[in-house]
């Protein structure tokens, strides 16, 4: 028996309906905002950053700094690891420091190991909230775009000192 052309012409929009809605459902974007601690050690022999270039005179216009910080769940120094952030920073202001800064968030326990996203942004870390644009990442932030509120929440020490910063990530993935 020959199928009627109406019959064809329904299967076919039956196929393309599933079609849409399976690759719609694979594409779906999602919000992720993951909160924690980022520590930064400078001097002594547990640095996670040094500059790298130190400009001639008193200006600190023109340094730039490596690091790789340790990133925990809470706001004590034994909560636990829950990644690293591996930056590059460029003190980027004639005024009052102000940083050229791009981090790498690379998780390496719980739901996100393995998965990183990148920021791009202007750091001064006196500010009380600072905000960076998220450009980019991999794994389950793959395609990741999204925003980072930050603010330095303890620091101590002189010539050896530890920086801890408070994070919220707002970061839309697929
Ligand atoms: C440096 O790290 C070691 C090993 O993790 C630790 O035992 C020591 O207390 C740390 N020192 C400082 C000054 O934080
Ligand atoms: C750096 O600053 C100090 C104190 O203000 C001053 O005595 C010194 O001459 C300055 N050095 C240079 C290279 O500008
Ligand atoms: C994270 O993933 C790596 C690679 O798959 C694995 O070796 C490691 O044990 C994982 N770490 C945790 C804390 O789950």
């Amino acid at each position: 028996m020959a199928s009627s052309p109406s019959f064809t012409l329904l299967l076919l929009f039956l196929f393309a309906t599933v079609a849409i809605g399976s690759s719609s459902r694979e594409h779906k974007e999602k919000m992720t905002h993951l909160h924690f601690y980022f520590y930064d050690y400078y001097g002594g022999s547990n640095a996670t950053t040094i500059t790298v270039v130190s400009p001639p005179g008193n200006n600190t216009f023109g340094s730039i700094g490596v690091g790789e910080n340790i990133l925990r769940v809470g706001r004590e120094s034994s909560s636990k690891l829950i990644g690293k952030a591996q930056e590059l920073t460029v003190q980027a202001s004639l005024e009052s420091p102000a940083y050229l800064s791009a981090l790498n968030f690379v998780f390496t326990a719980g739901k996100y190991n393995g998965s990183s996203f990148s920021i791009l942004g202007r750091a001064v870390l006196t500010e009380p909230r600072m905000e960076r644009g998220i450009v980019g990442g991999t794994g389950k932030f793959r395609m990741a775009r999204g925003y980072t509120i930050s603010r330095l929440i303890r620091s101590t020490g002189t010539t050896q000192m530890e920086l801890v910063f408070e994070y919220d990530a707002y970061i839309y993935h697929y």
